[in-house]
């Protein structure tokens, strides 16, 4: 435990504490308020989540007092027929992260982005990927780890980083 909170691994059971998360990153601009079901069963969004944990996905949780999750990144492969909003190619996850807001700014977020880019480098990942809006200060904190731009859109950017 460190700055009052720890890190642990996702299990099956996360799921809808990842729901939770998921819908955190979808509605992230200030007064973002879509509903959770809307987003969990978005073509957009589902894919992240839909059947979790399946072998080749993997992530963190960290977690408050108490053991309460605050917090979590995860990846999932997806596949090239049906690539997520951050595909770069077959073989190279991608990344969600999404932190409760009372805990934001203090360190959750980094930490567990440094140990699932880790983590998806034990899974034998060499590249892991991800999608963020350009206007999500989010986008700073991915380049201060180590995440290149590698392709955009007027309103995103694909970010990669190398595990190792
Ligand atoms: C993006 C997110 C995961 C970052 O997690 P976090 O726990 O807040 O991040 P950290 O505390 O580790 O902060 C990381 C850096 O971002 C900065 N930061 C944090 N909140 C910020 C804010 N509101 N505005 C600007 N910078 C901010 C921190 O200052 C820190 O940089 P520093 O260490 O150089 O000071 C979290 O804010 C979140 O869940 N946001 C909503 C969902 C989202 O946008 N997900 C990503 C979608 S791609």
């Amino acid at each position: 435990m460190h700055r009052g909170f720890a890190l642990r691994r996702a299990a099956q059971t996360d799921a809808m504490f990842l729901g939770d998360m998921l819908v955190e990153a979808a509605n992230w601009r200030a007064g973002g308020v879509r509903p959770r079901h809307e987003v969990l069963t978005s073509a957009e969004h589902r894919r992240y989540l839909t059947g979790w944990k399946r072998s080749s996905d993997d992530g963190l949780i960290a977690t408050g007092e108490d053991d309460v999750p605050v917090g979590a990144a995860w990846f999932r492969m997806l596949p090239q027929n049906d690539p997520g909003l951050g595909f770069v190619g077959v073989g190279v996850p991608e990344l969600i992260i999404g932190v409760h807001p009372l805990w934001r700014a203090r360190g959750v977020g980094r930490s567990l982005l440094r140990g699932v880019v880790e983590l998806a480098g034990v899974h034998g990942h060499s590249r892991i990927s991800l999608s963020v809006e350009r206007d999500n200060f989010a986008h700073t904190l991915y380049r201060a780890e180590g995440f290149t731009v590698v392709a955009e859109s007027p309103s995103r950017q694909t970010m990669v980083r190398a595990t190792g």
